[in-house]
């Protein structure tokens, strides 16, 4: 590239499929099970490709399923070709068995994560986390849900069954033979995109449904994509639940954002809807995400209504306990400016993304933390130019505050969640009950060439 190459990244358009391939679902274990990377391959849009999977023939890793209480027992057999690790992203477990970025498992070698689910129903997901490689390991297909139940969502009766259906979106890069996997410059500073959409692996798929509610369970599972989740007919969703379980109460919304690492539960009801109506997941144009994102609208899916039921379900008012916890309760407040650095010519092309001006050093202790301590972190991209999807491992916080940019909280910010969406000149102030767990943890941007290129610091509780 030449001397004028635009160092805010370009939007890398979609290309939409057909919808005529069928939707997968993946298939579900329990939390006594082996995961084998691997590099193997999976039929995507027709082609049998290479991609590096958690199980043989298949781009997605096995759901696993556990109810709260339970202890795991999990062996990760790495027969990749270099070192990878798995990280539980939203499980609340130590840290010896979070997957820190250091804590590796060499090629050939296996590790049990062990540990006890104490929290309260909710999707979580796994993926790598090795220091500067997690960006390419997930993008090359490395993933997977872990879905938590308990009493509590069990007497909601939520559609279940075929009625609940997860939902895994990506964005990939792909050729006749695999995935790509080659930031260049601009693509380190907006993240990496792929021009295809995959759901639960597989491109611009369909699934068939009945005129009644589901229940969809979304990871965004993509590096860098921010999607603005619709459906084309503009009905309704029903927001139940985010990154840590449900919410206090339902909201309804139109669409909403989700952004790398973010989950969301929501219902949709088909109810009244003709036999042979095409209803499509899509994504719709935003504002305020950077030169990359947002720029386009496209479909990820298809519903296809193909059997009229008739569904008694009603949705209750009230989901769950959740109690705000008052910011007057915090022990101390912490300032995170997360604003890329300023481009100028003959700079280092790396370490560009920072946090409070460091990049990523596993030798160093960025922040201490008292065991039990309540605090108020501050994620400042006011004077930045790119979305920043923030992520702490170890905790689940609650969203205070947002100013500048979009101004104000979201439906989707209620609750418990693991990962916040700081878009361009937004500040945005969450609390954080911090818990016994003591040991190194790190919290990072959830794109994850920011992530690979060191917008990642260190904290550990004491
Ligand atoms: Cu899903 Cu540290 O990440
Ligand atoms: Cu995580
Ligand atoms: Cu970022």
């Amino acid at each position: 590239d030449g001397g004028d190459m635009n160092m805010g990244g370009q939007p890398v358009p979609v290309i939409e499929g057909n919808f005529n391939r069928l939707l997968p679902i993946p298939n579900t274990v329990s939390g006594n099970t082996t995961l084998a990377a691997q590099a193997t391959t999976a039929n995507i849009n027709g082609s049998n490709i290479s991609v590096l999977g958690y199980q043989a023939n298949d781009i997605l890793g096995p759901a696993i399923r556990v109810n709260s209480g339970i202890n795991t027992n999990i062996n990760f057999q790495n027969d990749l070709s270099e070192k990878s690790n798995i990280h539980w992203h939203g499980l609340k477990i130590p840290a010896n068995m979070d997957g820190h970025p250091a804590a590796l498992v060499n090629p050939g070698s296996s590790f049990n994560y062990q540990f006890t689910i104490n929290q309260r129903a909710g999707l979580c997901w796994y993926h790598p986390h090795p220091d500067r490689a997690t960006g390419r390991q997930s993008f090359q297909g490395l993933a997977g849900l872990f879905i938590i139940n308990d009493a509590e969502e069990a007497a909601l009766n939520l559609p279940t069954g075929i009625y609940e259906i997860p939902l895994v979106i990506q964005d990939k890069r792909l050729t006749s033979s695999g995935i790509t996997y080659n930031p260049s410059m601009g693509e380190v500073m907006s993240g990496y995109m792929g021009e295809t959409i995959i759901v639960n692996g597989e491109a611009s798929p369909y699934t068939e449904v009945a005129t009644g509610f589901y229940r969809l369970r979304i990871l965004n599972g993509s590096n860098a994509r921010i999607y603005n989740l619709a459906l084309s007919n503009n009905a309704d969703m029903i927001i139940i639940g985010n990154d840590g379980g449900l919410l206090k109460n339902p909201a309804t919304v139109k669409s909403v954002l989700l952004s790398p690492g973010e989950r969301l539960d929501i219902l949709v009801n088909f109810a009244g809807l003709t036999t042979g109506t095409e209803v499509f997941f899509e994504s719709r144009m935003f504002d305020n995400g950077g030169s990359a994102q947002g720029k386009q609208g496209f479909k990820i899916m298809k519903f296809i209504i193909t059997q009229t039921i008739y569904d008694s379900f009603t949705l209750p008012a009230s989901l769950s306990s959740v109690n705000a916890i008052s910011p007057s309760s915090s022990s101390k407040t912490r300032n995170f400016i997360i604003n890329a650095m300023q481009m100028s010519d003959g700079m280092n092309m790396t370490g560009i993304h920072r946090i409070n001006d460091k990049i990523y050093d596993t030798y160093r202790i960025d922040e201490n933390v008292s065991a039990n301590a309540i605090e108020i972190w501050v994620f400042d991209n006011s004077q930045g130019d790119e979305p920043h999807p923030m992520h702490l491992h170890g905790v689940h916080f609650q969203v205070l505050e947002r100013s500048g940019g979009r101004a104000q909280l979201t439906a989707s910010e209620n609750g418990w969640k693991d990962t916040v969406l700081v878009m361009p000149r937004e500040t945005v102030k969450i609390i954080i009950p911090f818990s016994t767990l003591t040991g190194v943890f790190v919290f990072h941007c959830h794109n994850l060439e920011h992530e690979d290129d060191g917008m990642m610091l260190q904290y550990q509780l004491t």
